[in-house]
Order: C-alpha cells, then structure tokens, then sequence
C-alpha cells in the first residue's frame, strides 16, 4: 500500500528523487561536528520565519500602536510571549551562529577558489542579517529601538555625499516616526527576508557544487562538471565518500536541538518586566492553563521598554549588543575624524572579506589560507575586545568581576550616571507594561507615562516643588519600592528644606502631628523669611547674607498658649483643648476633606466640630471650616470663622492643594503671610487672564512688588497633586481630570 503510493507520489512529482539527493549527498571526508554550523544558521532561521510570521498577525506597524500591539502580544495574547521571545533571541542567536559559521569557513579555508562566489553570497547573507536585526530593533517602538535607531541612523548620515540621502530614506521624513516605522517594517518583513531567502538557496545549492571544504575536497568534487549534468545528482557516484545521512544529518539535528534549548533557556528565564496578573471578570484567579499561555505577566520572554517617547531627556541609548563594537569604535574617532569610525574603517573591512577569496590562487593558496584565518580571528578578536569595553565603560565598578575597570575618572563618572539613567529607564518600563494592562491611549503608549503620577508626577515634584519641600516616603511607599524620601538639597548637597513635608500631607496624622508641634520641621519649623528692618528692607548679616527668622510663628505661639493654659488655667470655666479634642479635630478634619454627599460619620463630624469651635483659644477665632447643620434627616454645610488663617474646608483634598498651587496667597489660603510662589499655566490662549486674576487674588507679600508666578500646565499640575494624594491613575485631561 505504502510502497503503491510513494511509487505513484515518486511519479508525479519526482520527490522520492530528490529527498534521496538531499539526504545521500557525499560529505567528502566524512561527517564532522564542525559542519553543523551552516545547517544551525539555516533552521534558527526558520524559526525566525515561522514566529515572524505569527507576530504579523497581531502586530501594527504605526507609531501610535506599535508599542502596544507588541505589548498585547508580550503579556495579553496566548503563548505571545513565547513566539516574541523566540524570534527576539533567535535573533540574536543567528549572530552568534554567523561568527562560528566563519570561523568554521576560514579554517577549513572554504573561501578559497573554487569557492568564491559562495563566500560573497556569505557576505551578502550577512550584510542581510544585520539588516534583519538593526530594522526588527526598532519594530516595538519602545524607548530602546527608538533611541538606538537613531543613533544607528544618525551614523549612516555621516557617509560623505550620500548619507543624509541614505538617512532621509531610513527616516522618512524630518523626524523618526510613522514613516521610518513603516520602512522599517517593510524591509524587516518583506524586502529582507526574500533577499535571504533568495541568497540562502543560491549560498546552498552553490556549495552542493563543491561540497564540504575538507583535506580530501580541497577543490570541490567537480571542478569541470558538465553544464548540463544534474545538481541533484552531481555527486551519487562519489560512493566513497560518507553520505550526509545518517551521520553527519545527526550531527545537524543534534545541534540544532541544542541551539534551541539555549534559546528556549533565554526565553523561559525571560528578560520580561513582570506585571500583576489581571483577574477574571468574576475575580477569579486565572487557572492553570492562563497562567502559561500568559506567562509574560511572570516575565517570562524579551523585554519590553516604554513606548518610545522623543521627548526624553538623557534616554541610555546603547545599540544592541551585537553592534556595541561599533559604538565603541566611534569613540575613538570624535570631531575630524568621525569619517574613520563611521566610514573607513567598517568599510575597508568589508572591502577586506570581499577580497579574501583573491588570495588564493596558485601559489599563494597556503598564505591565503592562512591570511583569511588571521583576518576573521583577529577581527573576531577586535570586535570582542571592543563589546568588553563598551561594557566596561558604562559599568563604573567595571566587568569581569572589576577586573576591567576604566581608570578616567570621566568615564567613571558617565558610566555612574548611565547606570542611573539606566535604573529610572527600568523603573519607567516597568511601570509602562503595568499601566497599560489597564489599556493604552489611541494616540500612543507614550502617553501612559507621560500622565502617570507615579512617575512623571514625581519628577514634576522634585523639579518644581522639591527645592523647598521634602516628601517622605511612608511605610507602605517603601514596601513596594514605589519611590525613596526626598529632601531638598542646597548647591553643596546639604539637606536644605525650606518648607514642610509633603509625605502623607493633610491625613489625620499629618494635622495631629501638626498640633502636637506646630514648629516640627516636618510642618512650618523649616520655614524661614527674611528679617525686614523698619524702612522694609532685608537686613543682612556679618557674612552679607540675609538674616533669617522663622517663616510662620502664629501656629507655634498658639501651641505655646494652649501649653500655658493647660498648666494654668484662667479661667476654670472655660475649658482648654486637650489631646482628646486635637484627635476629634484631626477626625473631624480628614472627613471634611471628602466631597461633601460622602461625609457620613455625623458622630465624628459634630464632635470634631464642637472641638474647633467652642474652647478657649478655638481654632474659629482665626480658620473657617465648613460647618455642619442638620436639617431633617440631611447635613447642610456652610462656611464660618476667622479671615486670619488658611480656609480648612476640603483641606488635603485635590481641591485644596490645587488652591495651594495657584492661589497660595489667596484669602483662602494664606494672604499676605504667603511665602510661596504660584503655579499657573502661564503659556498659550487664556493665561494672560489667569495671570492678572492670579495677582488681583494674591496680593504681594511685605517687601514684594508681586507675589512670584511660575509655570506649570493644568496637566502638570494634576500630576503633581495626585501623586502628593497617592492617587496613580494616569491624567488623561478632558472634563474631570481630577477628584
Ligand atoms: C519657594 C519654595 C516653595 C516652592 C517651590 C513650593 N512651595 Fe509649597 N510652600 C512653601 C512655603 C514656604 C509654604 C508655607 C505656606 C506659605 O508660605 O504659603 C508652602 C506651603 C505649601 C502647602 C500647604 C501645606 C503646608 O506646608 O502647610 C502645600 C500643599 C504646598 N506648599 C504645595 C506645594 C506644591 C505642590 C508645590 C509645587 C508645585 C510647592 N508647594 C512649591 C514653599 C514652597
Ligand atoms: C491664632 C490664630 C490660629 C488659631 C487659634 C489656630 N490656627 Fe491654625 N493656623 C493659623 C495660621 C496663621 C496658620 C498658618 C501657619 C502659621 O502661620 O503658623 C495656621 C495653620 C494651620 C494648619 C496648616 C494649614 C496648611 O496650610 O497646611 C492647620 C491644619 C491648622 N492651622 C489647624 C488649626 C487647628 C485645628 C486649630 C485649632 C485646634 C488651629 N489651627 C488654631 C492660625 C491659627
């Protein structure tokens, strides 16, 4: 039955004829490990076809969706992370496969005539790979490709002549986006590939020609074939020499299975950042079969940075390893010399391989044999040599256990910010893939750090409202790593706050703490202002520095009262404050803080409010508070007390902070005793009338002309406040943006 089939299926098609072909063709000297590193090349590079093929289903070539299209593949589609982590480190495997397959070829001296051709066409595939991996580089459109894609094409623009036309071709346009993708992904996909495959089936039918380049095949099996003798049939008589199966077809299998489980070891260690899980729409925890297909939440697979996002400062761009060499290499040629780094060098060295095969003819076969090792080894050698120091340029404890280690203190120095830069680059990653398990906005993946509190909001902080203020991070921060205290520091790196800390402002704690002690430094001990003399002027000391004397005293002296009466009370009928009245305060405070249909413990509020109101000393002779009244069954709130001091309604709230930032002397807040400058949107349509309300409502303090106006976007501002209230949605604007 078996034997009628393949007679016919022989018949029809003459398969039979050729799967023999295949597998008896003669390995002249017999089958060696050595062989199997073209066979290797060829299978990893069907692998990276096959998952190829995959990833363009579910990936989309436009700036806005690349990232997250990559993403839904990393972490929400089935298996995603397996087929992405294959075809990332298959990647860089061939690589690897490329540098073994010619040293393989310049030992054996397979360069040589009769074998030229199929040396350039080597060359050729090479060129093609790295093509391959420099345009799948910036395919996910994160922050890495992006950033080293622009490097890698900001080089090519130094080629005299043509090379901004080679770059506006990459680019597309005159900045990286859509169209460089778009290119970029065409040649990844379709013009790369088909060159391969076309060179692929040329490199291995020419070297069927001639076969293995072994001491009994030095100059092929055929040299003078007849041009109309069969390839597929050329070497059956050669009957004396090993058939390629079953041997050396072992050999081949064996290690290409072992090339793959070193890339399937990469991919199950996996390079991912891991992200929490989401649960089923019942809260379910996902089942056994979720939790492999979606392993990349575990991070497991390659690595995916932030959406690329031109707009980042200091980015670490390096190149992919592979191409770290020539990172390096430039280096050495800065300013005049550029042209020798970018041009001569990598170009003469192509020129170089190109000409080998030259030096093997007639006598001078042994020199050439032994020149093309000498050239592959030693520009093996340089090319290792200079990835080291790459590495160890940017590790300012060196590598190799700090046995290399730069000596230049400037390197040391960039490498020691590069590893910083490197670990924000991390964090932001991160918190990228976590966010956008939730969704990414149309316009981009950028966006999801660009309105992250967590992170950008942060940052804001720090350069805007973190040379006075420090933020503390409190226990539950530091469990999750979410960030570490800040302090102002002055130009010498000394601590140097000049207003409260911001960690856990407004909570119940923060006010309690703040009527314990009002002078804490963590509340208005760390403000100071300068000593004015009668005519208004600022009094300087001996150093010529202006004196300094306590910012804001008026909390502080009441503290000190309050102190004073409880050791000795006036008046026996009027009650003084104690600790029991500042918690129902603090209570009281905290629920206030809340919109005003969500204030429900009436017991809390009407304690509290009684507390505020009715002692000696009460906070209403100098605060207003909303105040409650109950009429029926419902709670009416209306504003009562004193004009001298903030306004406590609402106080901790976004509300609240935002009338901070853009009216800190408003009467609201904290009139003429303000010491703080506002933020406001000052650029674009509609500031010019925020900026004359901002000063009609917040008249000068004493000494100032007008109370300080800095910059800050709506946005911005958002971002601030809801990191200040750990509050991490991301500000996407629109209509409520925040609450
Ligand atoms: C130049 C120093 C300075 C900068 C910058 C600054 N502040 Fe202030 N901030 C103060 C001072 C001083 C006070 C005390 C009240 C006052 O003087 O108005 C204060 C008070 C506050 C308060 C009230 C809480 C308290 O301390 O009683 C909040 C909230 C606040 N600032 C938030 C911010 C935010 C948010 C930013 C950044 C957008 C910022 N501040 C920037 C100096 C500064
Ligand atoms: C004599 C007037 C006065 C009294 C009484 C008073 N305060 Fe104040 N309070 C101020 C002033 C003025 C400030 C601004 C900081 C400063 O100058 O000390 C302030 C600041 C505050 C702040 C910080 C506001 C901010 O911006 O963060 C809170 C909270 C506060 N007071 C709560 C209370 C409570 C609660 C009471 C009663 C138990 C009270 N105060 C009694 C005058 C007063």
């Amino acid at each position: 039955m078996f034997s009628t089939l393949s007679t016919w299926l022989e018949h029809r098609t003459g398969i039979m004829t050729f799967v023999r072909a295949m597998l008896l063709e003669g390995v002249p000297g017999g089958a060696k490990w050595r062989y199997v590193w073209g066979s290797c090349l060829a299978f990893v590079f069907s692998i990276q076809l096959i998952t190829g093929l995959f990833l363009t289903t579910a990936y989309s070539p436009s700036s806005s969706q690349a990232w997250s299209s990559v993403h839904f593949i990393q972490y929400k589609m089935d298996f995603g992370w397996l087929i992405r982590g294959l075809h990332h480190f298959g990647s860089q495997t061939m690589m690897v496969l490329i540098a073994l397959h010619m040293l393989q070829v310049v030992i054996a001296g397979a360069q040589l005539p009769p074998r030229e051709v199929n040396w350039w066409l080597g060359i050729g595939l090479l060129s093609v790979t790295f093509g391959l991996s420099l345009t799948g580089y910036l395919l996910p459109w994160d922050q890495k490709g992006y950033w080293a894609t622009r490097v890698a094409t900001n080089i090519s623009s130094n080629i005299p002549v043509i090379g901004n036309d080679i770059k506006q071709l990459a680019v597309g346009g005159p900045d990286y986006g859509n169209h460089t993708l778009t290119r970029f992904y065409a040649l990844h996909v379709a013009i790369l590939p088909l060159s391969l495959i076309v060179l692929l089936i040329a490199h291995i039918v020419i070297f069927r020609r001639h076969g293995v380049t072994s001491a009994e095949n030095e100059q092929g099996l055929v040299p003078d074939a007849p041009p109309e003798a069969s390839l597929l049939t050329q070497h059956k008589e050669e009957a004396e020499h090993e058939p390629f199966w079953p041997r050396q077809a072992f050999y081949d299998m064996v290690a290409c299975m072992a090339v793959f489980s070193v890339m399937m070891g990469l991919v199950l260690y996996g390079f991912a950042h891991e992200v929490e899980q989401p649960k089923g729409p019942d809260g379910a925890e996902p089942g056994w079969y979720e939790k492999i297909a979606r392993a990349g939440v575990h991070g497991k697979g390659a690595e995916l940075d932030a959406a690329a996002d031109r707009d980042t400062a200091n980015y670490p761009a390096r190149p992919e390893w592979y191409f770290l060499f020539l990172f390096q290499l430039l280096k050495y040629f800065k300013g005049d010399l550029v042209l020798v780094g970018t041009v001569h060098i990598p170009n003469g060295v192509m020129v170089l391989l190109t000409i080998l095969p030259f030096f093997g003819y007639g006598a001078m076969r042994k020199f050439g044999h032994f020149f093309g090792m000498f050239v592959v080894m030693s520009l093996l050698i340089v090319v290792g040599i200079l990835t080291l120091f790459a590495l160890r340029d940017d590790q300012p404890d060196g590598i190799l256990f700090g046995l290399l280690k730069s000596s230049d203190e400037n390197t040391l120095k960039l490498a020691r910010q590069h590893q910083e830069n490197m670990r924000d680059a991390e964090k932001l990653a991160k918190r990228a893939c976590q966010l956008a398990m939730d969704g990414t906005p149309v316009e981009g993946g950028h966006l999801l750090i660009r309105n992250d509190p967590l992170t950008t909001g942060q940052k804001l902080f720090q350069v805007k409202c973190g040379s006075c203020h420090s933020f503390t991070a409190n226990a539950k921060d530091k469990e999750l790593k979410l960030f570490d205290d800040w302090v102002p520091k002055d130009k010498n790196g000394k601590a140097n706050p000049t207003a409260s800390d911001l960690g856990d402002f407004g909570t119940k704690e923060w006010v309690r703490s703040l009527l314990e002690d009002p002078m804490r430094p963590k509340h208005f001990g760390a403000v100071k202002k300068p000593v004015r003399n009668a005519e208004n002027e600022i009094v300087k000391g001996p150093d010529g520095k202006p004196e300094l004397t306590n910012g804001l005293g008026t909390m502080a002296n009441w503290r000190k009262g309050i102190d004073k009466a409880r050791k000795k009370p006036k008046d026996p009928v009027d009650p003084i404050l104690q600790d029991a009245d500042f918690d129902a305060i603090a209570a009281y405070l905290e629920i206030l803080a809340r919109p005003r249909d969500e204030r429900k413990d009436e017991k809390a509020i009407f304690a509290g409010q009684t507390a505020f109101d009715s002692e000696f000393n009460k906070c209403s002779d100098c605060h207003r508070v909303e105040k409650a009244k109950k009429v029926g069954k419902a709670l009416k709130w209306e504003i009562d007390g004193g004009e001298t001091a903030p306004d406590l309604s609402f106080y901790g709230s976004a509300d609240w902070i935002r009338g901070m930032i853009m009216s800190p002397g408003h009467k609201d807040r904290y009139g003429k005793k303000n010491l703080m400058p506002g933020f406001r949107n000052t650029e674009g349509p509609g500031s010019e009338l925020s900026i004359r309300e901002f000063h009609d409502t917040n008249p000068p303090p004493d000494g100032l002309k007008e109370t300080p106006l800095q910059h800050l976007s709506d946005v911005e501002r958002e971002l601030i406040i809801r990191w200040i209230r750990r509050d991490y949605r991301p500000v996407y604007g629109g209509a409520v943006i925040a609450k």
